[in-house]
Formats: structure tokens, C-alpha cells, sequence
């Protein structure tokens, strides 16, 4: 990226520029004092941000100079983040100055720290928009473009898979099984680097001890009965792309000690083979299991843990999302009647009122697959509850009752993962005693 912390002041006070240049050490700022000399760094710099006084020479007390460089600066490098200095009282124009295309303003007498707050923002959002353009660039849209949400702690997930994406570090998703671990994988992969390489997945949990190591590993023809020719594992696959680990709590110690010796060396050795082989990839792995107590008890090695999870995001099961369940229930109507029963247009109020007391313990995978299967047997327009296999709510007084259930459910379990399963925590952040918080688990069968 060219230009990126590169600070253009554009100011004809000498005592100012030399002031403003001390203070932003941490840019390489460069100087103009005039609209001439602005547009000419413009042009061989291309500076990210501008810092723009607008009373210049010829017209130090008016604006039309300002204002012509701001037109010129834009005009050139649109993307350029140009911030504006006006003099006191001159609000009026700093506001005509947004409305032409600058990013934002500050009043005179200059503030160093305030405008260093300002100046740092706008390096950040030139970065990011930066980013956005090249990822567009590349076609296909937004990475994450396929998961729907409208639930903050989801939309945070997000955006944190979207910022670790390009840096190169290994990532370890947590969450129960259906949350969308996969999908956050792999779009954590079609947001980075290796977009154009491999997304190799492979499920620690599904393959037997045997056979899991020269999965990862491959082996060479005759290293063991049945192998009857070379075959790589998936690391080499994933060379140059993303290796997917999912279920990584379930690979035995063994297996355990060969990986960490992969991700300290970066060599693989097949089994059977006499030579190490390097493999440059990016790894990502999940798991649903409580790993910080595998560690805490030795069925995990930690030295693995630190390697897995220079970056570790928390993925909120759907009874956390507030809103999510109706919303995704919708998504997928919409996608399946297109294919598999087109009559179907919506869902009825009894099923849309069972979605929402629902628990969802298998999570988005449930209720796609149960949507799935309602729209199929759907007889009507609409996808009832009957249709969803969820118990209707028969009349407004269950209704409400198992309303508030579902409600108390939620902020529990909610509690309980906000203070990790602390129990004085969680009924503290409810505002409940501890007893109360053991009698509620218990009704509601939540401690496992
Ligand atoms: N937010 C979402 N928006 C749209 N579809 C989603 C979302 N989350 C999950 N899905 C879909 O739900 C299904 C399950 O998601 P995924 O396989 O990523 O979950 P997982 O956490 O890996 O589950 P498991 O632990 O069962 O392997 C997939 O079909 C996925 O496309
Ligand atoms: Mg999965």
C-alpha cells in the first residue's frame, strides 16, 4: 500500500508547521504551504491523510483557496482522508468542507492531542477502506458475505475474523456444535491472503487414532500394510492455503507432540519418509470442547494450545443471539422453498412463536435441517409449527409462561458464559443469589 502513513500539512503558518511536524514524529509528515505546493505532494507522495488549513495565500483570511485545494486533492485521490482546520467561529465553512468531501474538522487554535486523535482515525479508516477495496477487487464480495446476523455479540465475531484475516496468524474458533465455526473458518480464509490457495478441513473427531496421522501426515508407498503408494496429508494439501483443524480437541497426546513439531518447524515428515518436507500454511482450528480445562488437566498440551491460538474467538451458541433464530428461520424458508417446495412463502405466527421459545441446543445446523424438513412438508403457504416438529403454544397463558422461560433461559446462559461458568459471578452479573441461581439451574436443568 503506498502512502499509508504518509501526513500531508497544508498550512502557511511557518510556526505551526514546524509545530504540527514535531508533534507527528510518529508519520512521516510532509509540508506544503500553499494550494500549488499541496497538489504537487499530492501527486508524487499520495500522502493517506491531509491536514488542511483553509485561509491560504493568496486569500490567508478568506476561504476559496481552502476550498479549491480540497476540490483539487479530492479530484485527484478521492480516497485521500483530507481533515480541515478552520479558523474561530468558522463553523459554517468547516461544515461546507464535510459537504464538499472532507472527512472531518477542527477548530483553531490547534489542540495537538485532539487532533492527533483525529489524525489517527483517519489512518485507520483510509486502512480499512484500503482493505475493503482490495477484497472487492478480488470478486466475489464480502468474505463473510453468507452468515446472517443481526445480533451485536455475532456482528463482533465477525468483524474480528475479518481484522485477523490478512495477518497470518493461527486462529482457534470456540463453539458448540452448529454455530458456524466451519463457516467462519472458511471465511476467514476467503478474507486473507491465501484466498487463492487450498481451504483444506479435516475432522480430528471423525477419523480413527490410526488412521488420523497419515491423514495429516501422508505416508510413503509401503510404510505400512496397505499402503500401496505414496499419498501427501493434508498439511501438504493446504501448502499455500488454509489448514482447517476442526475438532482439534479430540487428537490424542501423540498425535498432539507431531503436530507441535510441525508448527515449530514447519516441516513434515510422511510416514514412512526419510525426508523432511517444508509446508508453508495457515492453520485455523475449532473445537465445542472446554479446551482450557483439557489443558488445565493434561489432555491437551499447552505448548500446542499457545501455538493453535494466537487468536481465539468465542462463537455465541444461537440461544445467545437475540433475534438471530427468527431471522435465520426466514433465510432459510426463503432458500429451501426455492428449490424444494416454491408453494411455501413465509412461516405462520404459531411457528414463528415456537422458533422463538425454542432452545436450539443443536444450534444454526437444527434449525436449518428442521426448516429444511418443514418446508418439505409443508402443506400450506406457510411453514407451521407442527410442520417444524415444535411443540405449538397453545394458549396465551403457556404462551407466556414458556415466553418467560425461554427469556430466563437465555440471560442465564448468557451470565453463565459472560463469568466462564463462574457460579458468584453469574449471579452476580443477574442480580440473583447464589442459592436462587442454583434452584433456577436446576429447573431449568442447565448445568451439564
Ligand atoms: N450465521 C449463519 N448464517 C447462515 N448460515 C449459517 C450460519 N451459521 C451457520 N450456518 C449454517 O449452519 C450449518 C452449520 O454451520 P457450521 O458447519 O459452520 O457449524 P459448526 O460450528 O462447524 O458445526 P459442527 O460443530 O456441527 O460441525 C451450515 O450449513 C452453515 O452454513
Ligand atoms: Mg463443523
Amino acid at each position: 500500500m503506498t502512502g499509508t502513513r504518509k501526513l500531508l500539512i497544508v498550512e502557511d503558518d511557518l510556526g505551526l508547521q514546524r509545530q504540527l511536524r514535531w508533534a507527528y514524529d510518529g508519520y512521516e509528515v510532509l509540508v506544503a504551504a500553499d494550494r500549488a505546493g499541496a497538489i504537487d505532494v499530492i501527486r508524487a507522495e499520495e500522502p493517506a491523510v491531509v491536514t488542511l488549513d483553509l485561509g491560504l495565500p493568496p486569500d490567508p483570511d478568506g476561504t476559496t483557496e481552502g476550498f479549491a485545494a480540497l476540490a483539487d486533492i479530492l479530484s485527484l485521490k478521492p480516497e485521500t482522508k483530507v481533515i480541515v482546520a478552520s479558523g474561530h467561529g468558522a463553523r459554517e465553512s468547516a461544515l461546507q468542507a464535510i459537504a464538499d468531501g472532507a472527512w472531518d474538522f477542527y477548530q483553531k487554535p490547534i489542540d495537538i492531542d485532539a487532533l492527533g486523535h483525529i489524525v489517527a482515525r483517519a489512518f485507520h479508516v483510509h486502512d480499512l477502506e484500503t482493505e475493503n477495496r482490495r477484497l472487492a477487487a478480488r470478486g466475489g464480495g464480502p468474505a463473510l458475505g453468507g452468515l446472517i446476523t443481526g445480533a451485536p455479540e455475532m456482528i463482533k465475531v465477525m468483524r474480528t475474523v475479518e481484522r485477523v484475516a490478512p495477518a497470518d496468524v493461527s486462529v482457534m474458533l470456540l463453539g458448540a456444535s452448529g454455530t458456524g465455526k466451519e463457516l467462519l473458518a472458511r471465511g476467514l480464509h476467503e478474507a486473507s491472503r491465501r484466498a487463492k490457495g487450498a481451504f483444506v478441513a479435516i475432522n480430528c473427531a471423525a477419523i480413527p487414532e490410526t488412521l488420523l496421522e497419515s491423514e495429516l501426515f501422508g505416508h510413503e508407498k509401503g510404510a505400512f500394510t496397505g499402503a500401496v503408494k505414496t499419498t501427501e496429508g493434508k498439511i501438504e494439501q493446504a501448502a499455500g492455503g488454509t489448514l482447517f483443524l476442526d475438532e482439534i480437541g479430540d487428537v490424542p497426546l501423540p498425535l498432539q507432540v507431531k503436530l507441535l513439531r510441525f508448527l515449530q518447524e514447519r516441516v513434515i515428515e510422511r510416514i514412512g519418509g526419510r525426508r523432511p518436507i517444508p509446508v508453508d500454511t495457515r492453520i485455523v482450528c475449532a473445537t465445542h470442547r472446554d479446551i482450557d480445562a483439557m489443558v488445565a488437566d493434561g489432555s491437551f498440551r499447552e505448548d500446542l494450545y499457545y501455538r493453535l491460538a494466537e487468536i481465539v474467538v468465542r462463537i455465541p451458541s444461537l440461544a445467545e443471539r437475540p433475534g438471530d433464530a427468527a431471522l435465520l428461520a426466514k433465510h432459510f424458508v426463503t432458500r429451501y422453498a426455492a428449490t424444494m417446495n416454491p408453494a411455501v412463502s413465509g412461516l405462520s405466527s404459531d411457528a414463528r412463536a415456537a422458533i422463538d421459545a425454542h432452545d436450539w441446543p443443536g444450534n444454526v445446523r437444527e434449525l436449518e435441517n428442521r426448516v429444511k424438513r418443514a418446508v418439505i412438508m409443508a402443506d400450506g403457504k406457510s411453514v407451521t409449527a407442527a410442520d417444524l416438529d415444535l411443540a405449538a403454544l397453545q394458549d396465551s397463558a403457556v404462551n407466556l409462561r414458556a415466553a418467560r422461560e425461554a427469556a430466563d433461559r437465555r440471560a442465564i446462559r448468557q451470565a453463565l458464559a459472560r463469568a466462564d461458568g463462574n457460579i458468584s459471578q453469574t449471579a452476580r452479573l443477574l442480580g440473583v443469589s447464589r442459592p436462587t441461581l442454583y434452584d433456577l439451574l436446576k429447573s431449568y436443568e442447565l448445568h451439564d
